[in-house]
């Protein structure tokens, strides 16, 4: 049975952290990580989550299942903090959720659920994308396509041509978006092109696949996700998954949220709910319950609602202070380059704009290890780490003007 896996290929990020971990440099860097970072380099669990968990232990609660859908306080909870109280997908008979293990989960259920009613459906995602998104669709036996969204060496939004590759979709094919932060190059729509993006999926009849897992990070808690609730006003039906990772801090406690918004005449409310009942306990059984609970108690408790809120600013104000002095570091290393980029783009990633063998060049050289793209994780950077990196980019810009050293440099 396993003799033919021998040759199973590594995956790129494995292979990066194998290389991190085997870099014997005291002062090597790792920027690849997606979790938040504090001053010292710790990923720091939030005072809520601390306060929320006493509570809970202190209710001394059952570990029973709960059911496949998981955790209902946490998926109405969330529903709310993601479009708002008053919006009309979440009114009765419009909005079926499942608590899911973390957004990875709700992703491949997701998935699973869009394969199962429709496999003919295309799912159309952005390039560049976060690699690891690509699986839970192929592995739904879904045919993915990419749409122009950005330009890594401009550092730059394509949206011509973004919106001249999304008028080729078909009726229910699938429409992969962030809805903030975007994974991975920082870069998201303003809302008069999400209203552009709403008008051609009802053209196309599209259904949007909205994934939020930054929500707080980029602009504010609800600023943030003002593209996917203007979205959701607009279309007949939309697919949503949000990650409590990093809102929250809990990345490993795994606490996220499939929902599927249903056009508004309540017609198949119930079967959606069975079917997508089914569909998860088909994949996993039963969801964990240990983040979602927090979440619920956080998100139920006003003074503790209020501590986390001041808490993911804080947080928020962090990452925007780490863009800053990386363009700041990046600029006076590099008289006239333009690295107002990273201040414009939202959340823990950015792009460089530099090649896989610049990128490799770099990691060989100077010890700093990045995602594919060259995705930085900007606020995991001390200021040192920012300057030796804007050092580092110093040097491939100068090689590319420098001919005698391109060969080197391509082969480095
Ligand atoms: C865009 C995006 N979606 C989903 C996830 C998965 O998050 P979770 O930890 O909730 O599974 C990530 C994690 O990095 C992400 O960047």
């Amino acid at each position: 049975m396993f003799k033919d896996i021998r040759d199973y290929p590594n995956d790129p990020i494995e292979a990066l952290f194998t290389r991190l971990e085997d870099d014997a440099n005291p002062d090597k860097i790792d920027l690849g990580i997606g979790v938040f970072r504090d001053d010292s380099g710790n990923v720091p669990v939030m005072k809520a989550v601390r306060e929320a968990e006493k509570r809970l232990f202190a209710q001394n609660l059952s570990k029973s299942y709960i059911s496949p859908l998981g955790n209902a306080d946490y998926c109405r909870d969330v529903e709310r903090l993601v479009l708002g109280k008053d919006h009309p997908a979440i009114r009765p008979g419009r909005i079926v959720s499942a608590q899911t293990p973390g957004a990875g989960g709700a992703l491949r259920a997701g998935a699973e659920f869009v394969s199962s009613l429709s496999a003919e459906s295309v799912v159309w995602v952005s390039d560049l994308v976060w690699e690891h998104q690509l699986g839970f669709f192929t592995q739904a036996g879904l045919e993915l396509r990419r749409y122009r969204y950005y330009d890594q060496f401009n550092s730059e939004l394509l949206f011509d041509g973004m919106t001249e590759d999304l008028q080729a979709m078909k009726a229910n094919d699938v429409l992969l978006l962030h809805g903030c932060c975007h994974n991975p190059t920082g870069q998201d729509l303003d809302l008069d092109q999400w209203k552009i993006v709403a008008d051609i999926v009802v053209k196309t009849g599209a259904i949007p696949f909205v994934d939020v897992a930054y929500q707080g990070f980029g602009a504010g808690i609800d600023e943030d996700v003002a593209g996917l609730r203007l979205l959701a006003g607009i279309v007949p039906q939309l697919l949503l998954t949000v990650s409590s990772s990093k809102s929250f801090g809990i990345y490993r406690e795994r606490a996220g949220l499939l929902s599927i918004i249903l056009p508004d005449d309540g017609v198949e409310f119930e079967s959606v709910r069975r079917k997508l009942r089914d569909t998860v306990r088909e994949l996993y059984f039963m969801a964990p319950d240990h983040g979602a609970a927090i979440v619920h108690e956080i998100l139920s408790t006003p003074e503790l609602e209020a501590l986390w809120r001041q808490e993911l600013n804080g947080i928020r104000q962090h990452v925007m202070r780490k863009r800053k002095s990386l363009r700041m570091a990046i600029e006076k290393t590099n008289p006239g380059f333009d690295a107002s980029f990273l201040e414009l783009q939202r959340g823990m990633f950015s792009c460089l704009p530099v090649s896989e063998d610049e990128q490799m060049f770099i990691e060989q050289r100077r010890h700093i290890y990045m995602f594919p793209n060259a995705r930085v994780n900007v606020a995991a950077m001390s200021e040192a780490q920012a300057l030796i990196l804007a050092n580092a980019f110093a040097d491939v810009r100068a090689r590319r003007v420098s001919p005698a050293t391109e060969g080197q440099l391509a082969s480095a």
